[in-house]
Formats: structure tokens, sequence, C-alpha cells
């Protein structure tokens, strides 16, 4: 399986994320960073909202692992959107990270329609300051999150860079098609959050007999069929076993045949995270 996906901007992303969302701050986030950085992970994603940036940039440091080797990505969240507020809210992440750049930073969700009338202005001039911050060297490469179809086309239209990334809910029985497609389109890489439905995967029949037959976990084949589909996994656990199983996906291939199986299992809406309806 291949370690790294290409961004648009020619930047090396490895090709499985650790996911810290729900990770709680404190000892767990630490120890699970060091877990993570300790089994062989080298991307690492958080966010403001986290709240566990001060331990997932202790975790880093105390793997004592060179800083230029840790992918890091964090995320802008909802009520720091617009030019000012992006550019404060960057550096307060930077600085409860301990760190002197990030290697990406998102938008965490789209200003939406049915909250703003000038939510296409928002997104822009939150978008601006990313573009700003990436031109100033402080960001290496900057993207979105839970950005759908008609939230990412108006983006485009605006911006003067192309997100590298846009991190959305992707796991069987919910694959977002459309999204994706546009995606593909315009070189930008698909990130999967939540790639086993929060955990919700894990009970699911016919995913337990494919698991079975390559001797795997559910977790791992999940895993795997998001990265087989091209598509880049941020699976959390905060258990050291877990992190261990979750990234050694390498010694079985999905065969088309179950590949088929699993991209067409029936509609399962895991987090029920609907970035036009949710209202945080
Ligand atoms: P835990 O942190 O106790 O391991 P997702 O990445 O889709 O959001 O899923 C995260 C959920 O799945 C968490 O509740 C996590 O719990 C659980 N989980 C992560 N990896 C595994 C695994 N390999 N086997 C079982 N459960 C897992």
């Amino acid at each position: 399986m291949k370690k790294y996906f290409k961004l648009n901007n020619g930047l090396q992303i490895p090709s499985i994320g650790f996911g810290t969302w729900q990770t709680p701050d404190g000892s767990t986030a630490i120890d699970a960073v060091k877990t993570a950085l300790a089994a062989g992970y080298r991307h690492i994603d958080t966010a403001a909202i986290y709240k566990n940036e001060e331990s997932v940039g202790k975790g880093i440091k105390e793997s004592g692992i060179e800083r230029e080797e840790v992918f890091v990505t964090s995320k802008l969240w909802n009520s720091e959107r617009g030019y000012e507020k992006t550019m404060r809210a960057f550096d307060k992440s930077l600085n409860d990270l301990q760190l002197d750049y990030l290697d990406m930073y998102l938008i965490h969700w789209p200003a939406v329609e049915n909250q703003y009338k000038d939510w296409q202005k928002i997104n822009a001039e939150t978008w601006r300051a990313l573009e700003e911050l990436n031109k100033q060297g402080r960001i290496k490469t900057i993207g979105v999150s839970n950005f759908l179809t008609h939230h990412l086309k108006p983006l485009l239209e605006s911006a003067t860079l192309t997100p590298s990334v846009n991190q959305i809910e992707y796991h069987p029985g919910f694959m977002q098609q459309d999204i994706v497609e546009l995606c593909r389109k315009n070189n930008i890489v698909v990130e999967a959050w939540s790639p086993l439905g929060t955990g919700k995967m894990l009970n699911n029949e016919t995913l337990i007999t494919i698991a079975k037959k390559y001797k795997v976990s559910v977790a791992q084949l999940c895993i795997r069929w998001v990265l087989q589909n091209d598509v880049l996994p941020l699976p959390k656990s905060a258990s050291p076993h877990r992190i261990k199983e979750n990234i050694q996906i390498d010694h079985f291939e999905i065969a088309p045949e179950d590949m088929q199986t699993i991209n067409n299992m029936d509609y399962f809406g895991g987090s029920g995270m609907n970035p036009d309806t949710i209202n945080f």
C-alpha cells in the first residue's frame, strides 16, 4: 500500500493519519500520540475544538521524533471564521501545540446558507487568511473539512490556491460520492474522518464476515478499504493495542469483489453530522 499521498502543491502526506477527536486532554492524549508515533504513524490530526492541542503537542515533543518527520494538521473552529479572527485562532493553535509551523490547517466546517446570509463571503475571507499564512510559510499546506459540493464550488471560484484536502466523514455505508468526485476532478485529496463510523461499523455482519476471510479485524478491514478507494483514513484510538492494530494493514489486500460488496453496502449515516443542518 502506498505510504504517501501527493498533494496538489507537490507535498507528500503520510497515507494514514492518527485521529484525536474525542481523545481527552491530558495524559490520555499525550500517551496516545506517543504510542502512535512509536508505532510508526507520522501524521497527527487534531483541531482547536478537540481541546487537546496542548497535549498533542506535548506528545509530539516527548516522542523524541524530529519535528520535520511528523505531519501535523489542525483546524479552525467555526466561531473564528473571517480574516482577522482566523489569524488570531491560528496563532493560538500554534502556541497551544508549541510548534513554530503547521503542516496543514483546515477550515473545520463551512459557513452555511441557513445560518449566514453571507456564508460564501465568510468562507472566502477565511480562506484568504489561510492563503496568507501559507504564503508566510507558517502553514505548509491548506485545506477544508466537511465541505459538500455546494460549499466547495463557490470556494474554488474565489480561491487563489485550491485546497489540498477535504476531510469528510467517510466509512462503509457512507461514501459521499458526489463530493469525492468533485475533489478528484480538482486534484484534492479526500481524507476520511471516522473511518470506523465512530466505532459503529465494528458490529456490522457483512464486514465481520469479510474480515474473517482475511484474518484481520473489522477496524483493519475498514482502514484498508478506505485506502484502496484512494481516500486517506484518520482512525482514532486511545488504546495502545488498537492504535498499533490500526496501522497494520499492509499484510493483506481486499479483492475487487469484496471491495465491491463493501462499496455497495446499504446507507449508514454514521455520525449524523450534516454540515448544512448541524448547529454547533
Ligand atoms: P478506543 O479509543 O477505545 O480504541 P473512528 O476512528 O471511526 O471515529 O472510530 C473511533 C472509535 O472506534 C473509538 O471509539 C475507538 O475506541 C474505536 N476503535 C478504534 N480502533 C479500534 C479497533 N481497532 N478495534 C475496536 N475499536 C476501535
